[in-house]
């Protein structure tokens, strides 16, 4: 039986649904730039940061624009996400994902944020989780976002856990490769689930309790 002393979890898309507000916000840029942009592309965005974002949506542009353009773009993006994080609320985390967390804790798991997104402290505080984990790790510390294990790696070493006693939960590809990559187990969520490098495959979050009480092999 695998005893996991750590979980660490992506935000954006399995700790709430800030995974469609990204969709929303890319959305309204690329239609304003006349550039295709559907679900699809926008499940290649998951986990990866910011401006590697905007060069994967650019892929099907006409136009060339220079490095000061594409922050622009980057810039203007955020500012329709922060629009729509203002909106959020405790209301926005799900009861599932609240009592699954507050009995890992209560079991003494050691909880951990591990993201890519430089918003990530202020949608935790948005969803009055504020304070709430042992180590939060977001996109404001790291030089190299996943796929790239660095993210898990800091949250890890700031829980005082090695990596094969932590689970990552994650719903991005990139994000199932960088918690491998870093020699970590994997768990995956939504459009992570059918990933073949998860360890687990969630359809529900509270399956993370047996998993880690060892009821789950
Ligand atoms: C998360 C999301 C990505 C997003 C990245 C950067 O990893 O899954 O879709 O691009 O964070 O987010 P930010 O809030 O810094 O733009
Ligand atoms: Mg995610």
């Amino acid at each position: 039986m695998k005893h996991y002393q750590g979980i660490i979890f992506d935000l954006d898309g399995v700790i709430c649904h800030t995974d469609a507000y990204h969709y929303l916000a890319w959305k309204k840029l690329a239609d304003r730039l006349g550039v295709y942009f559907d679900k699809q592309i926008n499940n290649r965005l998951r986990g990866i940061s910011r401006m590697e974002s905007l060069d994967i949506i650019l892929e099907n542009s006409k136009n060339v624009y220079t490095d000061a353009e594409k922050h622009e773009f980057a810039e203007e993006k955020n500012e329709y996400y922060r629009q729509l994080l203002v909106q959020m609320s405790p209301a926005d985390l799900s009861a599932d994902v609240k009592n699954t967390l507050d009995i890992l804790r209560k079991i003494g798991c050691k909880l951990a944020i591990g993201s890519s997104s430089k918003n990530a402290r202020y949608i935790l505080e948005r969803i009055g989780l504020g304070h709430y984990f042992d180590a939060v790790v977001d996109g404001n510390e790291i030089q190299h976002s996943k796929p790239d294990p660095e993210v898990f790696l800091l949250a890890a070493q700031r829980l005082g856990i090695v990596s094969s006693s932590c689970l990552v939960v994650e719903d991005a590809a990139a994000g199932i490769e960088a918690a491998v990559r870093g020699g970590f187990d994997a768990a995956g969520l939504g459009d992570a689930r059918v990933s073949p490098f998860a360890k687990y495959h969630l359809i529900q979050f509270d399956e993370l309790i047996d998993i880690i009480t060892g009821n789950r092999k």
